[in-house]
């Protein structure tokens, strides 16, 4: 059976790594969480003292950014492969809100893009991957056989993200959540270098009404239908 490129970009926490992972597991392929290289970035800037407060300093974070080493490993307990920065599993602390509430100013760098890309790209080199992201339809994998783009309201994302905070334990506000929700759409969609758009060729879906089984069956039909088609 021939093996495809799934590309999903779309909003946060639309769903995309939830799908991903469960059609990467129904297929056999392999799941690339791209957001999760950015948030390793932003998490070494943030060990590493170059993020204080508001103060940012991306200079230093291009300067070292060759001491950056982010791979992935593969949990057979939880199904997906975790990230690890310079060998150190960071798969929990990259998830909390402090870590969001940077991670797009990273993500805007061109020189962090480069060389993100450059590594996703070999990641996908040989297909049967699924990789969810902003860009992975437009940039990273323009020539994917199936690229899915996947948007809900703000609101009902906000509303997701914050029960699965709560439920990780973490002592965050509804309000907090949604500003940041907003503002990421906002920066991750104006930024000049690659900006979040739906690839021309992107079959759109909105979730705000799907269960994560609607959603998933869907999916996979589309994907199916996809594979079939290049038999
Ligand atoms: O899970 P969530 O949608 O909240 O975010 P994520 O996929 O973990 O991505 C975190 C951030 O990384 C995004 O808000 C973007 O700023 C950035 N990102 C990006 O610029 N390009 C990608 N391909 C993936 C993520
Ligand atoms: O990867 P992304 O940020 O787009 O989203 P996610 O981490 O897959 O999903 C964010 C949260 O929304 C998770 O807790 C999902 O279970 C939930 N979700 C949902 O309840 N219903 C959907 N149709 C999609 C996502």
């Amino acid at each position: 059976m021939n093996k495809i490129t799934i590309a999903i970009d779309g909003f946060s926490s639309t769903g995309k790594s939830t799908v991903a992972k469960q059609l990467a597991k129904a297929l056999g392929y392999v799941y690339v969480d791209s957001g999760a290289m950015y948030r390793a970035v932003t998490f070494y800037a943030m060990e590493n003292g170059l993020i204080n407060d508001d103060d940012f300093n991306s200079e230093a974070l291009i300067y070292q950014l060759q001491d950056i080493n982010i791979s992935f490993k593969f949990n057979a307990n939880l199904g997906f492969a975790e990230v690890y920065l310079n060998e150190v599993n960071i798969e929990k602390q990259i998830r909390t809100l402090e870590v969001s509430s940077f991670v797009s100013q990273v993500a805007a760098i061109s020189e962090v893009r480069q060389k993100l890309v450059e590594q996703q790209q070999k990641m996908g080199k040989n297909k049967g991957v699924v990789m969810d992201g902003r860009d992975i339809g437009t940039i990273v994998f323009p020539d994917a056989e199936l690229k899915l783009f996947m948007t809900a309201s703000a609101e009902t994302r906000a509303e997701r993200r914050y029960q699965e905070l709560i439920e990780r334990g973490d002592k965050v506000e509804y309000n907090a959540v949604l500003n940041n929700v907003q503002e990421r759409d906002y920066i991750d969609s104006n930024r000049k270098d690659s900006p979040l758009v739906k690839a021309k060729d992107a079959i759109e879906i909105d979730n705000s009404n799907l269960t994560l089984e609607e959603q998933f069956n869907k999916i996979l039909q589309l994907a199916k239908m996809t594979i079939e088609g290049f038999e």
